[in-house]
């Protein structure tokens, strides 16, 4: 384990990440920090109550200032709001961008050698934020949503085929939003292409399914959104991390010409291992999800350019 992860953001998707890390005892103290005074501390000292039980030695702890998290080996990113009525993408996108600026600046003085990663959205704009406003290189700062993206789809796939969800292999790149991309030219079910396995018209609608996973979920909840999965998305980034387990994962990472695309976050396959970023892939594309990739940066490059710094 590592000595110290901090979640900033106590909410759903925070609170439940701190809970997860804790549980697999990825670091010996969890730190959650939020805005909102008594929420971390409250849900930080129930947390570790269930130590004894669920058998855990990671202490948690909640405050308000960063001055606990100092030091921080990995720090995951979940403050923000969500649109309420009436607001605009932009509205939304500035609010965010406001928060993640701040806690950006409090994370690069108190825990500068920490990796970062980002979970609040719009995600690949809050990724360039963070990476900005930090100033890190581009191996400490890294985005969950396609490993979460993927998920939903293998668990669809699953679903469909009535197979175990371990023996589904696929990978979804792109931004995180409705122009992800579903690679079905890399997907398999234990080394078989899904194309042999499916029928067109089910793998179309489990990739359409996948693209709304995330409004699907809103729809049934009413207020809020995904934290489950989500939670677990950042988490297994951080495991591969602090076990310095070299996974292949599609993360949200800084592109520096890979995929002919230069200077901004995408979701692209990379190596995760104790230095953060160790590596992107690039594998081959078949035209149309190369096009898709293409038309996925230019939906990141727009709200990137109007976020205010
Ligand atoms: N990347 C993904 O795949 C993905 C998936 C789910 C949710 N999200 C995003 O994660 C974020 C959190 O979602 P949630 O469901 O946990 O929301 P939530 O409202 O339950 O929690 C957000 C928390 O952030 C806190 N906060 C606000 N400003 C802060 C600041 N400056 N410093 C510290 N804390 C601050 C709030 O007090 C609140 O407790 C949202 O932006 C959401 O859109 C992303």
């Amino acid at each position: 384990m590592v000595n110290k992860i901090t979640v900033v953001g106590a909410g759903n998707v925070g609170a439940t990440a701190a809970q997860r890390v804790a549980e697999k005892e990825l670091a010996r103290t969890v730190v959650m920090v939020d805005i909102a005074e008594g929420i971390p501390q409250g849900k930080a000292l129930d947390q570790w109550q269930a130590a004894p039980i669920e058998l855990y030695d990671s202490r948690v702890i909640g405050t308000n200032d960063y001055d606990a998290t100092a030091g921080s080996d990995i720090v995951i990113v979940t403050a923000g709001i969500a649109r309420k009525p009436g607001m605009s993408r932009d509205d939304l996108l500035n609010t965010n961008a406001g928060i993640v600026k701040s806690v950006s600046e409090q994370v690069r003085q108190s825990s500068p050698d920490a990796i970062v990663i980002i979970v609040s959205n719009p995600l690949d704009v809050m990724c360039y934020v963070a990476k900005e406003v930090t100033g890190f290189p581009r191996e400490r700062v890294l985005g969950m949503a396609g490993v979460l993206d993927t998920a939903r789809y293998r668990m669809f796939l699953a679903e469909a085929l009535q197979v175990s969800v371990e023996d589904i292999q696929a990978m979804v790149l792109g931004g995180h939003g409705d122009t992800m991309v579903p690679l079905v030219s890399y997907t398999t079910v234990s080394g078989i292409p899904i194309t042999q396995l499916m029928d067109r018209a089910t793998l179309d609608a489990i990739v359409d399914r996948t693209r709304n996973g995330g409004a699907e979920i809103v729809k049934h909840l009413k207020t809020g959104s995904a934290y489950y999965a989500p939670s677990a998305g950042a988490v297994q980034m951080a495991e591969a991390i602090v076990h310095d387990q070299k996974r292949i994962l599609p993360c949200a990472a800084w592109l520096d010409g890979e995929y002919g695309l230069k200077g901004l976050f995408l979701g692209v396959p990379c190596k995760l291992g104790r230095r953060g970023l160790e590596k992107v892939l690039e594998v081959e594309l078949t035209r149309d999800e190369r096009a898709a990739l293409d038309k996925s940066a230019e939906a990141v490059r727009d709200p990137m350019k109007a976020v205010k710094l």
